[in-house]
Protein backbone atom coordinates (compact mmCIF):
# COMPACT_ATOMS: atom_id res chain seq x y z
CA UNK A 1 0.00 0.00 0.00
CA UNK A 2 1.50 3.57 -0.79
CA UNK A 3 2.71 5.93 2.27
CA UNK A 4 -0.05 8.25 3.03
CA UNK A 5 0.47 11.06 5.40
CA UNK A 6 -1.66 11.99 8.65
CA UNK A 7 -2.92 15.44 6.54
CA UNK A 8 -4.09 12.84 3.26
CA UNK A 9 -5.74 10.19 6.03
CA UNK A 10 -7.66 13.29 7.35
CA UNK A 11 -9.04 14.45 4.13
CA UNK A 12 -11.40 10.96 4.47
CA UNK A 13 -13.28 12.82 7.31
CA UNK A 14 -14.16 16.10 5.60
CA UNK A 15 -16.32 16.72 2.22
CA UNK A 16 -13.97 18.97 0.34
CA UNK A 17 -14.47 15.94 -2.29
CA UNK A 18 -17.44 17.21 -3.27
CA UNK A 19 -15.71 20.32 -5.00
CA UNK A 20 -13.68 18.42 -7.11
CA UNK A 21 -16.17 15.73 -8.70
CA UNK A 22 -18.16 16.28 -11.53
CA UNK A 23 -21.41 14.85 -10.75
CA UNK A 24 -22.31 15.16 -14.29
CA UNK A 25 -19.67 11.94 -14.87
CA UNK A 26 -21.61 9.87 -11.99
CA UNK A 27 -22.83 6.23 -13.54
CA UNK A 28 -26.10 7.34 -12.31
CA UNK A 29 -26.37 10.69 -14.50
CA UNK A 30 -24.78 9.01 -17.30
CA UNK A 31 -27.62 7.20 -17.45
CA UNK A 32 -26.20 3.67 -16.29
CA UNK A 33 -29.02 1.16 -14.72
CA UNK A 34 -28.06 1.20 -10.54
CA UNK A 35 -26.99 -2.17 -9.17
CA UNK A 36 -29.10 -4.54 -7.68
CA UNK A 37 -30.14 -3.48 -4.20
CA UNK A 38 -29.18 -6.66 -3.21
CA UNK A 39 -26.63 -8.56 -3.95
CA UNK A 40 -28.11 -11.64 -6.36
CA UNK A 41 -27.34 -15.36 -4.65
CA UNK A 42 -27.33 -18.49 -6.12
CA UNK A 43 -30.73 -20.31 -6.04
CA UNK A 44 -29.70 -23.72 -5.82
CA UNK A 45 -28.24 -22.78 -1.90
CA UNK A 46 -30.68 -23.23 1.03
CA UNK A 47 -32.42 -20.62 2.26
CA UNK A 48 -34.21 -20.43 5.75
CA UNK A 49 -37.62 -17.89 6.17
CA UNK A 50 -37.14 -15.80 9.08
CA UNK A 51 -39.82 -14.49 11.42
CA UNK A 52 -41.90 -11.84 10.32
CA UNK A 53 -41.89 -8.72 12.66
CA UNK A 54 -45.72 -8.91 12.85
CA UNK A 55 -45.53 -12.52 13.87
CA UNK A 56 -42.78 -11.67 16.47
CA UNK A 57 -43.44 -13.33 20.44
CA UNK A 58 -40.90 -12.63 22.19
CA UNK A 59 -39.23 -9.16 21.24
CA UNK A 60 -40.40 -7.20 24.71
CA UNK A 61 -40.80 -3.57 24.45
CA UNK A 62 -37.53 -1.50 25.89
CA UNK A 63 -38.31 2.12 26.18
CA UNK A 64 -35.92 4.51 24.22
CA UNK A 65 -34.37 5.89 27.65
CA UNK A 66 -33.76 2.23 29.01
CA UNK A 67 -31.67 0.91 26.11
CA UNK A 68 -29.80 4.21 25.91
CA UNK A 69 -28.70 3.68 29.47
CA UNK A 70 -28.16 0.39 29.40
CA UNK A 71 -26.24 0.02 26.06
CA UNK A 72 -22.84 -0.57 26.51
CA UNK A 73 -19.82 -2.93 24.44
CA UNK A 74 -20.36 -6.23 25.81
CA UNK A 75 -17.43 -9.19 25.34
CA UNK A 76 -18.75 -11.40 28.04
CA UNK A 77 -21.78 -13.95 27.04
CA UNK A 78 -23.89 -16.59 28.16
CA UNK A 79 -23.78 -19.81 26.63
CA UNK A 80 -27.68 -19.59 25.40
CA UNK A 81 -28.25 -19.95 21.97
CA UNK A 82 -29.98 -17.21 20.49
CA UNK A 83 -33.79 -17.92 18.51
CA UNK A 84 -34.45 -17.58 15.05
CA UNK A 85 -36.98 -15.16 16.19
CA UNK A 86 -34.47 -13.00 18.31
CA UNK A 87 -31.93 -13.43 15.51
CA UNK A 88 -35.03 -12.09 12.67
CA UNK A 89 -35.25 -9.04 15.15
CA UNK A 90 -31.62 -7.96 14.79
CA UNK A 91 -31.42 -8.36 11.34
CA UNK A 92 -34.38 -6.64 10.69
CA UNK A 93 -33.56 -3.56 12.83
CA UNK A 94 -30.31 -3.87 11.22
CA UNK A 95 -30.92 -3.87 7.76
CA UNK A 96 -35.03 -4.77 7.24
CA UNK A 97 -36.91 -3.38 4.68
CA UNK A 98 -39.46 -0.70 5.13
CA UNK A 99 -39.65 0.57 1.45
CA UNK A 100 -39.10 -0.55 -1.87
CA UNK A 101 -39.54 1.53 -4.48
CA UNK A 102 -38.57 -1.23 -7.56
CA UNK A 103 -35.01 -2.20 -8.34
CA UNK A 104 -34.29 1.22 -7.89
CA UNK A 105 -34.19 2.32 -4.14
CA UNK A 106 -35.71 0.76 -0.56
CA UNK A 107 -36.07 2.54 2.61
CA UNK A 108 -34.96 0.78 5.53
CA UNK A 109 -34.70 0.66 9.49
CA UNK A 110 -31.41 2.40 9.34
CA UNK A 111 -30.89 5.91 7.34
CA UNK A 112 -28.53 5.95 4.12
CA UNK A 113 -26.92 8.33 2.09
CA UNK A 114 -29.47 8.70 -1.04
CA UNK A 115 -31.05 5.95 0.50
CA UNK A 116 -27.88 3.27 -1.55
CA UNK A 117 -27.46 1.15 1.12
CA UNK A 118 -24.03 -0.51 0.21
CA UNK A 119 -23.91 -3.12 2.56
CA UNK A 120 -24.65 -6.79 2.63
CA UNK A 121 -24.71 -8.07 6.49
CA UNK A 122 -22.93 -11.92 6.44
CA UNK A 123 -23.29 -14.05 9.58
CA UNK A 124 -21.06 -16.21 10.91
CA UNK A 125 -23.68 -18.41 13.68
CA UNK A 126 -22.48 -20.08 16.18
CA UNK A 127 -25.49 -20.78 18.18
CA UNK A 128 -28.42 -19.95 16.89
CA UNK A 129 -31.24 -22.57 17.52
CA UNK A 130 -32.14 -24.90 14.48
CA UNK A 131 -29.67 -23.59 12.10
CA UNK A 132 -25.94 -25.29 11.95
CA UNK A 133 -23.11 -23.57 12.39
CA UNK A 134 -21.51 -22.26 9.82
CA UNK A 135 -21.42 -18.39 7.34
CA UNK A 136 -25.03 -17.31 6.09
CA UNK A 137 -25.85 -13.82 4.79
CA UNK A 138 -28.95 -11.84 5.26
CA UNK A 139 -31.12 -11.59 2.27
CA UNK A 140 -32.85 -8.31 3.22
CA UNK A 141 -35.46 -8.00 0.01
CA UNK A 142 -37.04 -11.72 1.02
CA UNK A 143 -36.02 -11.45 5.02
CA UNK A 144 -34.63 -14.85 4.64
CA UNK A 145 -31.08 -16.31 5.60
CA UNK A 146 -28.76 -17.35 2.75
CA UNK A 147 -26.73 -20.64 3.75
CA UNK A 148 -23.24 -20.53 2.16
CA UNK A 149 -21.96 -22.78 3.80
CA UNK A 150 -21.73 -24.34 7.57
CA UNK A 151 -18.53 -25.05 9.00
CA UNK A 152 -18.27 -26.76 13.08
CA UNK A 153 -14.64 -24.92 12.84
CA UNK A 154 -15.76 -21.42 11.81
CA UNK A 155 -15.62 -19.85 15.23
CA UNK A 156 -11.52 -20.74 15.60
CA UNK A 157 -11.22 -18.72 11.96
CA UNK A 158 -12.66 -16.21 12.98
CA UNK A 159 -11.07 -15.55 16.02
CA UNK A 160 -7.98 -15.67 14.10
CA UNK A 161 -9.34 -13.47 11.52
CA UNK A 162 -10.24 -10.83 14.29
CA UNK A 163 -6.48 -10.81 15.28
CA UNK A 164 -7.37 -13.16 18.26
CA UNK A 165 -9.69 -11.34 19.97
CA UNK A 166 -11.12 -14.40 22.10
CA UNK A 167 -14.84 -13.55 23.34
CA UNK A 168 -15.87 -13.30 19.70
CA UNK A 169 -15.90 -17.18 19.97
CA UNK A 170 -17.93 -16.73 23.22
CA UNK A 171 -21.26 -15.27 21.07
CA UNK A 172 -24.03 -16.89 19.81
CA UNK A 173 -24.03 -15.02 16.20
CA UNK A 174 -21.48 -12.46 14.83
CA UNK A 175 -22.41 -9.90 12.09
CA UNK A 176 -19.79 -8.82 9.65
CA UNK A 177 -20.89 -6.05 7.16
CA UNK A 178 -19.57 -5.57 3.70
CA UNK A 179 -19.37 -2.83 1.59
CA UNK A 180 -19.78 -2.98 -2.02
CA UNK A 181 -18.84 0.35 -2.79
CA UNK A 182 -20.13 0.64 -6.42
CA UNK A 183 -23.89 1.16 -5.01
CA UNK A 184 -22.72 4.06 -3.53
CA UNK A 185 -20.08 5.41 -6.22
CA UNK A 186 -22.77 4.83 -8.77
CA UNK A 187 -24.58 8.32 -7.51
CA UNK A 188 -21.90 9.79 -5.36
CA UNK A 189 -18.59 8.47 -7.74
CA UNK A 190 -15.40 9.83 -5.42
CA UNK A 191 -17.48 11.44 -2.56
CA UNK A 192 -19.16 7.62 -1.86
CA UNK A 193 -16.46 6.15 0.77
CA UNK A 194 -17.20 8.87 3.58
CA UNK A 195 -20.93 7.95 3.53
CA UNK A 196 -20.40 4.19 3.57
CA UNK A 197 -18.81 4.60 6.99
CA UNK A 198 -20.82 6.55 8.07
CA UNK A 199 -24.07 4.28 6.96
CA UNK A 200 -22.28 1.18 8.88
CA UNK A 201 -21.99 3.00 11.79
CA UNK A 202 -25.77 3.73 12.19
CA UNK A 203 -26.45 -0.09 11.68
CA UNK A 204 -24.23 -0.79 14.16
CA UNK A 205 -25.65 1.26 17.03
CA UNK A 206 -28.95 -0.09 15.85
CA UNK A 207 -27.57 -3.57 16.52
CA UNK A 208 -26.10 -2.08 20.06
CA UNK A 209 -30.33 -0.77 20.78
CA UNK A 210 -31.89 -3.73 19.40
CA UNK A 211 -30.03 -6.34 21.62
CA UNK A 212 -31.41 -4.36 24.92
CA UNK A 213 -34.88 -6.08 24.04
CA UNK A 214 -33.18 -9.53 23.85
CA UNK A 215 -31.33 -9.55 26.85
CA UNK A 216 -28.38 -9.80 24.66
CA UNK A 217 -24.79 -7.74 24.16
CA UNK A 218 -22.74 -6.72 21.50
CA UNK A 219 -19.54 -5.00 20.75
CA UNK A 220 -18.47 -3.46 17.44
CA UNK A 221 -15.32 -4.43 16.32
CA UNK A 222 -13.11 -2.59 13.35
CA UNK A 223 -9.55 -4.28 14.59
CA UNK A 224 -9.54 -7.50 12.12
CA UNK A 225 -7.56 -9.36 9.24
CA UNK A 226 -8.84 -7.62 5.99
CA UNK A 227 -7.75 -10.48 3.90
CA UNK A 228 -8.46 -13.37 5.95
CA UNK A 229 -11.91 -12.28 7.17
CA UNK A 230 -12.64 -11.60 3.33
CA UNK A 231 -11.27 -14.57 2.31
CA UNK A 232 -13.77 -16.74 5.06
CA UNK A 233 -16.69 -14.67 3.58
CA UNK A 234 -15.71 -15.83 -0.02
CA UNK A 235 -15.88 -12.18 -1.36
CA UNK A 236 -13.25 -10.48 -3.23
CA UNK A 237 -11.35 -8.03 -0.79
CA UNK A 238 -12.25 -5.51 -4.22
CA UNK A 239 -15.78 -4.84 -5.21
CA UNK A 240 -16.93 -6.49 -1.82
CA UNK A 241 -14.76 -6.22 1.24
CA UNK A 242 -15.21 -6.42 5.03
CA UNK A 243 -15.76 -3.06 7.16
CA UNK A 244 -17.38 -3.90 10.51
CA UNK A 245 -17.93 -6.69 12.62
CA UNK A 246 -20.51 -6.99 16.12
CA UNK A 247 -20.43 -10.59 17.50
CA UNK A 248 -23.32 -10.81 19.89
CA UNK A 249 -24.59 -13.28 22.69
CA UNK A 250 -26.58 -13.34 25.37
CA UNK A 251 -25.96 -11.42 28.49
C1 LIG B 1 -15.58 2.04 15.45
C2 LIG B 1 -15.38 1.19 16.66
C3 LIG B 1 -14.44 0.18 16.64
C4 LIG B 1 -14.26 -0.66 17.75
N1 LIG B 1 -13.40 -1.72 17.66
C5 LIG B 1 -13.29 -2.56 18.72
C6 LIG B 1 -12.48 -3.72 18.63
O1 LIG B 1 -11.87 -4.04 17.60
N2 LIG B 1 -12.41 -4.53 19.72
C7 LIG B 1 -13.10 -4.26 20.89
O2 LIG B 1 -13.00 -5.04 21.83
N3 LIG B 1 -13.88 -3.15 20.98
C8 LIG B 1 -14.00 -2.30 19.95
N4 LIG B 1 -14.85 -1.22 20.02
C9 LIG B 1 -15.62 -0.98 21.27
C10 LIG B 1 -15.07 0.21 22.05
O3 LIG B 1 -13.90 -0.19 22.72
C11 LIG B 1 -16.14 0.72 23.02
O4 LIG B 1 -17.24 1.22 22.29
C12 LIG B 1 -15.59 1.81 23.92
O5 LIG B 1 -14.62 1.30 24.82
C13 LIG B 1 -16.67 2.52 24.71
O6 LIG B 1 -17.35 1.58 25.52
P1 LIG B 1 -18.94 1.40 25.42
O7 LIG B 1 -19.28 0.96 24.02
O8 LIG B 1 -19.24 0.30 26.43
O9 LIG B 1 -19.57 2.69 25.77
C14 LIG B 1 -15.02 -0.42 18.93
C15 LIG B 1 -15.99 0.61 18.93
C16 LIG B 1 -16.18 1.37 17.82
C17 LIG B 1 -17.28 2.42 17.83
Amino acid sequence: MPQRSLQDAREFLKDTVRLHIDFAQTDQNKGIAPPPLEKPFDPDKKRIPLVKPRAWQSIKPVTLLAALNHRRSRRRFKTTALTLEELSFLLWATQGLKRRFGNEAAFRTVPSAGARHALETYLCLLRVEGLQPGLYRYLPLEHELLLEYTDNEIALKLVAAVLGQQFVAASAAVFIWAALPYRMEWRYGLAAHKVIALDTGHVCQNLYLACEAIDAGTCAIAAYNQQAIDTLLGINGQDEFTIYLAPVGKV
